[in-house]
């Protein structure tokens, strides 16, 4: 399996603190998911273009299976992810979102702060986590086993697509 990470955070980007989220991603990954993944990682500001860019690169060039995000996603003024990961969605699934979102307000109520979204694009799953490495471990295990079903679901997809033209042809 192919993985990008890509770690959203002005401050990180430019050194000022060390980015901690990004291997609490990998490694959640590798725990959960595939051990032997190769793991793709970026570091960005929190500007849309770049965002958008790395994330079409990982999904389009790179071909990765899943892109995961980390940061961005509060009510503050520098906070676009959502908007940026929206942008190149061909679906949104907003049930990771309000998934995570209901999960870790049980925990913290600031839980829902975060705007997170996730969706598709082509057969890549996209999907934001909030910034803090605490939030990582919180979030994202609960979740494996709906990315898990919709990598098979988007790998089908590109299966069954010859025998859905066919029988547009001769039904
Ligand atoms: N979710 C969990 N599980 N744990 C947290 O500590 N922090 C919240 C929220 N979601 C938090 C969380 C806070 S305080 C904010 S502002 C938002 O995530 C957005 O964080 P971000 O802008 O770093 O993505």
């Amino acid at each position: 399996m192919k993985i990008g990470r890509i770690t959203l955070s002005d401050r990180a980007h430019a050194g000022i603190y060390e980015d901690l989220s990004g291997p609490e991603i990998e490694r959640i990954v590798r725990d959960h998911l595939d051990s032997t993944a190769e793991v793709l990682s970026r570091i960005l500001p929190d500007e849309p273009a770049q965002i958008q860019a790395a994330l079409l690169e990982l999904c389009d060039q790179a071909g990765c299976d899943l892109v995961i995000t980390t940061g961005g996603t509060g009510p503050g003024l520098r906070d676009v992810t959502p908007e940026a990961t929206r942008a190149i969605l061909t679906r949104e699934l907003p049930g990771f979102g309000e998934t995570m979102r209901a999960l870790s307000f049980q925990k913290v109520p600031t839980a829902i702060l975060s705007r997170a979204t996730a969706g598709t694009r082509g057969q890549s799953l996209i999907i934001n986590l909030p910034g803090n490495p605490r939030s990582i471990a919180e979030c994202l295990p609960p979740l494996v086993p709906a990315i898990r079903e919709c990598l098979k679901h988007l790998g089908e997809s590109s299966a069954v697509q010859p025998c859905q033209l066919r029988s547009q042809k001769n039904p």
